[in-house]
């Protein structure tokens, strides 16, 4: 089915967040727990979809996540996200973690992740969403992987 939606860019879906890390979200040894990583990708992919469907949005599929390097207290999270692929009700985004040290600068890339989300209309059901427009180079060889990523999905669903 084809939607009649005007196509949107990548660009539009693109958003940055940034959080700093308290005692509250990490263990005694002041590493911050995954699963708090995990709220505030989900939050961040969910936002980039959102953008690009202005629509409310529920997460359908979450990737692996590969913690690479330790998140401590006092660190920055920072998360940008972005759409990579959108389907006809559906939507991958990416959200890249990095941590700052907000005193040296220093910055790491932690981990990479890929989530799925449905847009639901105002009755909760799927809804169409615009269709992505990638405009660099970069931007298209995301949407070819992103697509090779969600036939990997919907073949492991069956
Ligand atoms: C999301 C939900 C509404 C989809 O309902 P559904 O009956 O599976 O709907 P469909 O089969 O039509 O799938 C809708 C879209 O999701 C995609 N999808 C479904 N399961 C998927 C999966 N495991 N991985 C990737 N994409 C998936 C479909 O391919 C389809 O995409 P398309 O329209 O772009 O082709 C339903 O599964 C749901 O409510 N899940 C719970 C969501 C939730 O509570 N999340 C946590 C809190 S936000």
């Amino acid at each position: 089915m084809l939607t009649s939606l005007p196509a949107k860019t990548v660009q539009a879906s693109r958003i940055s967040i940034a959080q700093l890390m308290q005692p509250e979200h990490a263990n005694n040894l002041g590493d911050v727990h995954g699963g708090w990583i995990m709220k505030m990708v989900d939050e961040a992919g969910a936002l980039a979809c959102m953008r690009h469907a202005q629509r409310r949005v529920v997460t359908v599929a979450i990737d692996s996540m590969v913690f690479r390097n330790p998140i401590k207290t006092s660190d920055l999270v920072i998360l940008n996200a972005e759409v990579t692929y959108a389907g006809h009700t559906s939507m991958e985004a990416q959200v890249e973690v990095q941590a700052e040290n907000p005193i040296t600068g220093e910055r790491t890339q932690t981990n990479t992740a890929y989530l799925v989300y449905v847009a639901l209309d105002d009755a909760g059901l799927p809804t169409a969403v615009p269709a992505l427009v990638a405009e660099t180079e970069e931007e298209k060889r995301k949407l070819e992987d992103a697509r090779e990523r969600q036939k990997r999905r919907l073949a492991e669903r069956k």
